[in-house]
């Protein structure tokens, strides 16, 4: 996991004007809510107080509110925190007066796109930041949106991209796409390269599959509607490109021409809940079937597919990637798997991968920690200490006995 990206923290339509969300990400705590403008705002969630979480319950039957004036109020002492992170009420010391400077929590840039709630969790400055991936065709004339499917899941995120980039697993895993049959004669994968992409951060690759026709039986989806890919059945073969690849360590997009001009773009933004636990925000655009009443069965059917990965995922071991490449056997159909673990070697060569040993052993128990946000750079004394990172690869490496 890694500290200095974009992570979907709650969906735009689940965070309401008068209660805050507690969600966990990275391992920490964290707490969104609305201020006094509407705007969305992420803080650590952990009072610097005595350590109450912000975010957590009033006692019993308290109905007092939990947003005053666009701050959160901590449900211990009432102390309240306002959207950048300042105490800027502390009860005891009497209403109005000056709270200490230490009293303050980290606050991170928050951006509201796509229907999600988006927290960049990390301090690098916003010049050298990663931009939040940039869906060109939202709310852009002839596409339309599902809404955001949030898919909680027990393994770890870096499984689930790995699953999304992988152009193998579809006639073992997804009988319902149609691929529940495997010529032995002529199977296999085709070759592709994964190159990587313009924005940078990440890689992308085209791949063309000889997809048979959905089986008749499959004509109803699970909630007994028509399949929504429509008119596409009446094709007795056909090639589907598909285009895939990865944006940071937690974003995948999938580009899904079933046509020339019929396509689905899928936009899997992942929330590392921790080690063990992942929460994906799923976009499903597509540019035919524009009727709105075509996102029940696409829901439908796209949940389907994921219970699918869910069950498979959900097997692995070890849970998290392996560090060598010698603990797995890698082939060509893995290039995407490959690329995407360049990748991430490129980010613990920036410093971002973190420790989870040394985090696990004391966070919670005898410690909390924070992830760093941007205004440590510019201000010193804070109460919680730094989330513990590996300091590059070697590094990695060496803690993990590799
Ligand atoms: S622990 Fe939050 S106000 Fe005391
Ligand atoms: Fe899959």
């Amino acid at each position: 996991m890694y500290i200095n990206f974009w992570y979907p923290v709650v969906r735009s339509e689940d965070l309401s004007y008068d209660q805050p969300e507690k969600v966990r990400l990275l391992g920490v705590d964290l707490v969104a809510f609305r201020d006094q403008n509407g705007e969305a705002r992420v803080l650590s969630d952990t009072c610097t107080h005595r350590g109450a979480s912000l975010g957590g319950a009033w006692s019993q039957g308290e109905h007092r509110p939990r947003i005053i004036d666009g701050c959160i109020v901590c449900p211990y002492h009432g102390w309240e925190f306002n959207g950048d992170g300042e105490c800027v009420n502390l009860p005891s010391l009497g209403y109005g007066n000056k709270a200490p400077a230490r009293a303050k929590v980290d606050s991170y840039p928050v951006q509201e796109k796509y229907g999600i709630v988006f927290a960049f969790l990390g301090d690098e400055p916003e010049e050298t930041r990663i931009p939040l991936l940039d869906v060109e065709e939202f709310n852009q004339e002839g596409w339309t949106a599902n809404e955001i499917l949030v898919l909680e899941v027990p393994y770890f995120y870096e499984r689930s991209i790995e699953n999304g980039i992988d152009p193998s697993h579809n006639e073992f895993v997804h009988p319902t796409h149609g691929h529940s049959s495997i010529d032995r004669e002529t199977y296999s994968v085709p070759d592709y390269t994964p190159e990587d992409h313009r924005q940078g951060w990440g890689f992308w690759f085209w791949a063309q599959f000889d997809s048979p026709p959905l089986p008749q039986k499959d004509h109803h989806t699970a909630g007994g509607q028509d399949t929504p890919w429509g008119d596409v059945k009446t094709v007795d073969h056909m090639k589907v490109f598909v285009g895939g690849g990865t944006y940071g360590p937690n974003i995948m997009p999938t580009y899904i021409n079933i046509t020339e001009d019929k396509m689905f773009r899928q936009y899997f933004f992942e929330a590392p809940v921790d080690e063990h636990n992942t929460k994906i925000f799923f976009l499903n655009m597509r540019n035919f079937l524009l009727d709105p009443k075509h996102n029940g069965p696409i829901h439908a059917r796209n949940k389907v597919i994921a219970g699918q990965d869910i069950q498979i995922l959900s097997t692995m071991c070890p849970e998290q990637t392996p560090l060598k490449p010698t603990d797995e056997v890698l082939v060509p159909s893995d290039n995407a798997v490959a690329a995407y673990r360049g990748w991430l070697e490129k980010f613990d060569d920036k410093g971002w991968r973190i420790d989870t040993v040394a985090f696990n052993a004391r966070h919670g128990k005898d410690k909390a920690f924070a992830i760093p946000s941007p205004a440590r750079r510019t201000s010193k004394n804070w109460v919680l200490d730094e989330i513990p990172l590996l300091k590059d690869r070697a590094d990695r490496k060496e803690k993990n006995e590799v």
